[in-house]
């Protein structure tokens, strides 16, 4: 126990892809806090390295530049966990990317389509692979990704990242399946939206960190970090040891209602 909270993950392994800042970073907080061994894999190395000093100098949490685009480098990020704390128990594949400029279908270049899918999409799929190559062997381990609730609903955000985002619920349930089979569960979240780098200006949030401005179903509360953050540990655990396939959608509520047709309120 540590100031009444029980450690959930001691003893266990954890990668976060895009573990610098936003969720990625408050989850791996977290992830330290019930006591897992966490390796950080972000393009922004000042960041990850700032965050891997803040946990603490035991030496349990280690930061990896890595772009998850690049195969290589995810598979160093494994290798490292695998290296450095012996295993890999919990594979979070988290980083993303949101396209600024909210082009129309028309608008839209190809090649600003293929980089939101290429981090979102293709960056999971690739932690997905390189998380299985060493925990097939080992007969365990729990894969989270990052979806969105714009993996259920479209018109939230750009074609490209709903496109990616439905595309990680899929991949997330493919691999799942596959997985099961070596003992392996693979799960996804699905924020709604919070207040980071990535959605700031594209919601045009403020700096307040609330999410006043924008539809939420469930009153009196705002969602945080910490509630996705609160998701995936309990994903990575063993609490969750019969979960597979699953998309845990953490909204409020938010893509249940049809705000047009409701006889409620
Ligand atoms: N914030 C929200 O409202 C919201 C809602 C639904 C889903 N999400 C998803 O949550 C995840 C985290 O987003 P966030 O809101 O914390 O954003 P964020 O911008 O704060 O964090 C994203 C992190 O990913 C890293 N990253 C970006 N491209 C990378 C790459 N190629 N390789 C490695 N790291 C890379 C960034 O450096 C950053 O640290 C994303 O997958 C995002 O799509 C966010």
């Amino acid at each position: 126990m540590i100031s009444g909270l029980v450690r959930r993950l001691e003893g266990k392994v954890a990668l976060v892809t895009g573990g610098a800042t936003g969720i990625g970073e408050c989850t791996a907080r977290l992830l330290h806090r019930h006591g897992a061994k966490v390796v950080i894999a972000d393009v922004q190395d000042r960041l990850g390295r700032t965050i891997c000093h803040d946990l603490g100098p035991s030496g349990d949490c280690t930061f990896v530049h890595c772009d998850v685009t690049n195969e290589s480098h995810v598979r160093d990020a494994v290798d490292a966990a695998m290296s450095r704390f012996g295993k890999l128990d919990i594979m979070f594949n988290n980083a993303g990317v949101l396209d600024p400029k909210k082009p129309s279908l028309v608008e839209n270049e190809k090649s600003d389509f293929e980089r939101v899918l290429g981090v979102n999409a293709t960056g999971v799929f690739l932690g997905i692979k390189q998380a299985a190559r060493v925990m097939v062997p080992a007969r365990r381990g729990s894969i989270v990704n990052t979806a969105s609730v714009c993996g259920v609903l479209a018109g939230v955000a750009t074609h490209a990242y709903t496109a990616s985002k439905h595309a990680v619920v899929g991949l997330t349930k493919s691999a799942a399946v596959e997985l099961g089979m070596a003992g392996v569960r693979v799960n996804c979240v699905s924020p709604y939206v919070i207040n980071t780098p990535l959605t700031k200006e594209f919601f045009n949030l403020g700096d307040g960190g609330g999410t006043d401005n924008i539809y939420s179903n469930l009153k009196g509360m705002q969602i945080r970090a910490e509630d996705i953050a609160e998701a995936v540990v309990y994903l990575g655990s063993d609490e969750s040891r019969y979960v597979s396939g699953h998309n845990l959608v953490v909204d409020g509520g938010f893509t249940v209602l049809n705000k047009g047709l409701t006889i409620f309120g």
